[in-house]
């Protein structure tokens, strides 16, 4: 695929009105909602100043969360607006719908400098149908389009892919940047280009939720853990493609295990194929954190997406604590994506000491493993 597209610095973006698609899924606390990790929002900073500084008028947009095109009031962009207007230290216009009257009005009257936020795109079916008509509705509003979410330039949705075929589409600096480290000389060159993980790795570790699905497809008792019934074929073949291969496929061996989902359940360390019926896994075990750190110290490149367990509650902290410890120690070149592992590697403490931390969880696999991203194909080439 060809990354080599024009990013906002090869036109002319004075005084235009500009749609800019953001990726503001950001993670939010489960009961209140508050924003636990701005790194999205502060990501997407450099394209905004950019084009404000030169008199665009800037016409943001975002997904947050799974709303599936209904309108759910707890998934509301308004507060990543407030966010986003702290941040810039001036306002940012909140517009109550997407394609609707309020958001057209009010991207009519937008002047140059000034900048506003539509409401959440996942709100409206059209967009992760890749709607023409939506596509073209959103594109009306504006004169170029420029993609910065790189964490969803793996989805072909109206506003990632669908536009650009009403508006010429150009790439922001976040974009850019993400796709210059991943794919430029300074580490994939290191670690050659992966087609596909399964095929290029020599060790796979797989923790967290997917985890229960390995086991129960190896014929595990998981009790009430996560597990996703399609996909026990799919893990049986991954476990014997990796036989085949000889890749080493790690799965854990040990379990935190807890009665109900909650910061203060009384836990359990049990093994991982024999989890209590009433019991949930929540985050893997001490003899798994250690086979998994060894694993890890020696490497010479790690990828790492996704947390270990709920690191959210400190209880069942630790796996992830120890991972984002051992990716921190290890010499190797680090790479971490995804929203909530470049969380979890903030709160602790340890984001200096990775090599990338990406703001595309499911993009930077996809990337990584030479899939086309939709949202970067549909960009003009330089
Ligand atoms: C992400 O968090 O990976 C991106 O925002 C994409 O979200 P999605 O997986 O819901 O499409």
């Amino acid at each position: 695929m060809n990354y080599n597209k024009k990013t906002i610095m090869d036109v002319d973006v004075a005084g235009k009105k500009i749609l800019l698609r953001c990726d503001f899924n950001v993670p939010q606390d489960k009961e209140t909602h508050a924003i636990t990790s701005d790194k999205r929002i502060v990501a997407s900073l450099p394209t905004i100043r950019y084009l404000l500084e030169r008199g665009a008028a800037v016409i943001a947009c975002s997904h947050l969360g799974k709303p599936k095109g209904q309108w759910k009031d707890s998934l509301t962009l308004r507060p990543v607006a407030e966010h986003l207007s702290q941040l810039l230290g001036q306002e940012v216009i909140f517009a109550q719908d997407i394609v609707g009257e309020d958001a057209k009005a009010k991207a009519a009257a937008l002047q140059g400098g000034q900048i506003m936020l539509l409401e959440n795109l996942r709100f409206d079916p059209r967009e992760e149908k890749n709607d023409p008509e939506f596509a073209r509705e959103l594109a009306s509003m504006a004169e170029l389009y420029v993609s910065d979410a790189f964490g969803t330039v793996h989805r072909a949705h109206a506003s990632t892919a669908g536009v650009a075929a009403f508006l010429p589409a150009v790439s922001g600096l976040l974009v850019a940047r993400e796709l210059e480290i991943m794919g430029g000389a300074k580490v994939s060159d290191k670690i050659g280009v992966i087609n596909n993980l399964l095929e290029k790795a020599d060790t796979i570790i797989i923790g967290g939720g997917m985890a229960y699905t390995f086991a129960r497809a190896q014929g595990g008792s998981i009790g009430k853990s996560l597990c996703e019934p399609d996909k026990l074929d799919y893990a049986l073949q991954m476990i014997q493609k990796a036989k085949d291969r000889g890749v080493q496929l790690l799965l854990p061996t040990d379990t935190v295990a807890a009665a109900e989902f909650s910061a203060d359940a009384d836990s359990l360390v049990v093994p991982t194929d024999a989890i209590p019926d009433d019991m949930e896994g929540l985050d893997i075990g001490p003899e798994t954190i250690r086979t998994f750190c060894a694993a890890v110290r020696g490497a010479g490149t790690v990828v790492w997406n996704g947390p270990m367990g709920v690191f959210e509650f400190e209880k069942f902290a630790a796996g992830t604590r120890a991972m984002a410890q051992a990716l921190a120690d290890s010499g190797a070149i680090t790479i971490v994506g995804g929203g909530d592992s470049a969380a979890a590697v903030e709160q602790m403490g340890f984001a200096d000491k990775i090599t990338h931390i990406s703001t595309g969880g499911g993009a930077s696999l996809e990337f990584l493993e030479g899939i086309e991203l939709p949202g970067v194909a549909c960009l003009l080439d330089k």
